[in-house]
């Protein structure tokens, strides 16, 4: 917070001819000004766009609207200003936050939010992102007529993961959900994270239509 106090609009208010001490008050006193005229008007984003940027990459649950969080940035920070974000999530802070030149910082307790969070701010050529999906699914396909190799990657987990897998997929489908981990698990990095949040996206769609057949939901 003590960043605000060098923005331009601090300055002007403060006149430059104050102290450090009373810079930061008046700096302390414009940021609450704004923050309780933004908290008491209408910050309902209902219709709006969200389907811009990363931001739908993945169906996190209990997303922000992008607007949200954009709005907070726009008015209480300026570009190069430091943006936290605590309980990051999938990052629509994060995200916003770099659209705005902002840089951002978030914390979460989920590795898979940290995850989705690094991949939708990290930026990427699309040509390659859809060569990488590309090259894993044929490696996968390959994967499939190995069955010792896709029966041994079942062994890297407990009983009750196993109890859930078999709980959710069919026999073949754990297969070839098999086959996809193995070859997205051979890309680089950052390649590697992209696909694994589309694979965890696809499985949690996988599990949602299951549970419509089953009348679990
Ligand atoms: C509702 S989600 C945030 C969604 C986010 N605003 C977005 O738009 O994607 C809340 C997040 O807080 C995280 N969380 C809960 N308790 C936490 C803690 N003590 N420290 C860090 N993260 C925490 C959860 O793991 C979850 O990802």
């Amino acid at each position: 917070m003590e960043k605000m106090a060098n923005s331009t609009a601090v300055r002007e208010r403060a006149g430059g001819v104050v102290g450090a001490g009373s810079r930061r008050a008046a700096s302390r006193n414009w940021q609450y000004q704004i923050l309780s005229k933004l908290l008491r008007g209408d910050l309902g984003f209902y219709g709006e766009p969200s389907n811009y940027a990363s931001h739908t990459l993945h169906a996190f649950a209990a997303k922000f609207p992008p607007q949200l969080p954009r709005i907070f940035i726009e008015r209480l920070t300026k570009p190069g200003d430091i943006v936290l974000d605590p309980m990051v999530g999938s990052g629509t802070t994060m995200v916003e936050a770099v659209l705005l030149n902002r840089i951002g910082i978030g914390f979460d307790i989920d590795p898979l939010a940290l995850k989705i969070c690094r991949v939708k701010t990290t930026s990427a050529e699309l040509g390659r992102l859809l060569e990488a999906g590309q090259r894993a699914h044929r490696r996968a396909a390959g994967y499939l007529e190995q069955t010792k190799l896709l029966e041994r990657f079942f062994a890297r987990f407990d009983s009750s993961t196993m109890d859930f897998l078999e709980y959710w997929f069919a026999p073949k489908t754990r297969l070839e959900l098999a086959a996809l981990v193995l070859a997205i698990e051979k890309e680089e990095a950052f390649v590697r994270e992209f696909l694994e949040v589309l694979f965890f996206r696809f499985f949690r769609c996988q599990c949602i239509l299951r549970a419509i057949h089953s009348n679990l939901l």
